[in-house]
């Protein structure tokens, strides 16, 4: 039997947290390590221009979410790890999947018609600042998905319905023209817990409540004593379960560095002990991809040695079904 194919995209964004690390990351660099499957990761740089307008602002953030994958341990030996835009054949396959797709089924995109609804509600035509990348944003993503016959695509909970509109795109080909696409399958991690921010909210962007990941040791140290907490005098015990403290503090420390913690809340411990024993685990953890992050970003010519060779061998896999999927529709070379 044939190798499962995994394949995910990451958006270029802003600055990579501890949240994302946790919730995204790392789930995602476990699952490309399983030795049993081909694993294929990208930078979706053309869907992130849907947003990022600025030519710097791209470059800078493209090179930063590589740099912070591959410092985080993506091996670019065990993954094919490649830009987007590097891959022609992406492109192509999207306008022909975009000829087979109604434009209904894009209509009943999430992301769209939020956009919609926002706009509806503010009183303003329902299609103020809505591209055509945006609205088209699934089909790209199908072609990122199908071109490589993908068994598997672990993604957020907000990308499910892209995956599911990849099947439904890949069907509506096969039906055409006989079975051609592999039906892809979304993979979720149920199982990461919601990673608190500074003030007990969501760790997100848009709350400005974060810890950017690759902050200096300082700086980490001086953010970790922000996180807010309760009133409970120092000496008193302190339910280890409900302190985000100690939740962080779980995704960074063994189990046994856990252990200990957990007798130190239940017989008293003052917050700010709980803060530095956060801030070593997290900083003990995070001192190495950090100089590699940092070096990474000084010699961007390694990056582009990376993903050009890696967008060498994926085209190479994406050739053959490209050509394939040509000669179906009745374009023969
Ligand atoms: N849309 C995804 C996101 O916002 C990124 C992405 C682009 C992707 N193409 C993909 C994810 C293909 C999985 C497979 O996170």
């Amino acid at each position: 039997m044939s190798k499962d194919i995994v394949l995910t995209g990451i958006k270029p964004t802003g600055k990579v947290h501890l949240g994302n690390y946790i919730g995204a990351i790392k789930p995602a660099l476990q699952i490309a390590g399983a030795s049993d499957c081909t694993s294929l990761y990208f930078m979706a740089d053309y869907h992130g221009l849907n947003f990022i307008q600025n030519r710097d602002e791209f470059s800078d953030l493209s090179y930063s979410i590589a740099a912070t994958w591959l410092a985080l341990g993506l091996d670019p030996d065990r993954v094919i790890f490649y830009r987007q835009s590097d891959v022609p054949e992406i492109f192509e396959l999207s306008w022909i999947l975009a000829c087979l797709t109604s434009k209904g089924l894009m209509n009943r995109a999430h992301a769209y018609k939020a956009i919609q609804d926002q706009n509806e509600q503010l009183g303003v035509d329902a299609d103020t600042g809505v591209n055509m990348g945006l609205f088209t944003y699934p089909i790209l993503m199908a072609a990122d998905i199908l071109l490589f016959q993908s068994d598997k695509v672990p993604v957020g909970k907000d990308q499910i319905q892209h995956v599911e509109i990849a099947r439904d795109i890949a069907e509506s080909f096969n039906r055409v023209y006989g079975d051609t696409f592999k039906l892809p399958d979304y993979i979720v991690d149920e199982s990461t817990a919601v990673i608190p921010g500074l003030d007990g909210r969501k760790m997100s962007k848009s709350y400005n409540n974060t810890i950017p990941l690759f902050e200096t040791a300082e700086n980490l140290k001086k953010l970790i004593s922000k996180i807010k907490t309760d009133s409970t005098l120092p000496q008193e015990p302190k339910d280890p379960e409900t302190s985000n403290i100690f939740l962080l503090y779980k995704e960074f420390a063994t189990p046994a560095q856990v252990q200990e913690l957990r007798d130190k809340y239940l017989s008293g411990i003052s917050w700010g002990e709980a803060k530095q024993e956060l801030f070593q685990v997290v900083n003990a953890a995070l001192e190495e991809p950090r100089k590699k992050y940092y070096d990474l970003i000084a010699a961007p010519e390694q990056i582009d040695t990376i993903l050009s060779e890696g967008a060498r061998k994926a085209r190479a896999l994406a050739g053959p079904l490209l050509k394939k999927v040509k000669s179906r529709i009745g374009r023969y070379s």
